[in-house]
């Protein structure tokens, strides 16, 4: 594992957002997983920004996102649908049709997700981008989620559910269910950027990086990933011993 420390969300915004570019830049046809929630904003504004200053380009780029919710529309504004186009597929030069992002029609999603899975199978991601929940929660793989599972259909932990409520109206406007890559999907991507900041994600940093792998901390099985980079806030780095900015193990 390698773990960085920055000051702050838009120093690893920054930095996150150059290691992708640099990813970019070595394989323009590259296969990107990609990740919703506030963490990972501030990476895609960078990338906006690199492509403007036509640093790099997406139109050889796949994309593969993590995750989706199942019982609202793909055209709520909520659904991880639109956020990927309001913050970044509306404003770089990605072709539609090298978007993935698991569709989530109540009627038959459990087909739709054996399809996403396969789909995945012939298109191993170059790189995955990764947050983190508050109770280590990785894409939508909670506590308890099997290790070795593949994309699946997934009951939202409470907890989840009052984080993401800050987004809609109420609690109860919430879904209770997603769509997720399972945790096996995620550790077959070659390389895995994991991006958090903020006190509230320190003692889930603390248990991905030094506890037990357990199912009972999703993030910890990346301890086992052979080619994982953290990139930390000093608040979400806040419950490891550094005394430096970097930690490598
Ligand atoms: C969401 C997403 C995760 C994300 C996490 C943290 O529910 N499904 O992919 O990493 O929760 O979100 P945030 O970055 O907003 O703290």
């Amino acid at each position: 594992m390698r773990v960085y420390k920055y000051k702050d969300y838009d120093e690893v915004s920054k930095a996150a957002a150059n290691f992708v570019i640099r990813e970019i830049i070595k394989k323009p046809n590259m296969i990107l997983g990609l990740a919703t929630g506030t963490s990972p904003i501030g990476l895609y504004k960078n990338l906006i920004k690199a492509y403007e200053n036509e640093i790099i380009s997406f139109k050889e780029v796949k994309t593969f996102n993590l995750d989706e919710y199942v019982g609202i529309d793909k055209n709520h504004p909520q659904s991880y649908y639109s956020f990927m186009h309001q913050y970044l597929f509306d404003h770089i030069d990605i072709l539609p049709e090298n978007i993935n992002i698991p569709s989530n029609d109540e009627n038959n999603v459990e087909e739709l997700a054996e399809q996403y899975n396969k789909k995945m199978f012939g298109n191993q991601r170059d790189l995955q981008i990764l947050g983190i929940g508050k109770n280590a929660h990785i894409g939508f793989n909670e506590p308890g989620s099997q290790l070795g599972s593949q994309t699946f259909i997934v009951k939202l932990d409470e907890q989840t559910r009052i984080d993401n409520s800050r987004f809609f109206n109420s609690l109860d406007e919430v879904p209770k269910l997603a769509i997720t890559m399972g945790i096996r999907n995620i550790m077959y991507s070659k390389k895995i950027l994991l991006i958090a900041s903020g006190e509230s994600k320190a003692e889930a940093v603390f248990k991905m990086v030094y506890g037990e792998v357990t199912d009972d901390v999703p993030a910890s099985i990346l301890q086992l990933h052979p080619d994982i980079t953290i990139m930390v806030d000093e608040a979400a780095a806040s419950k490891l011993k550094m005394d430096s900015n970097q930690l490598i193990f």
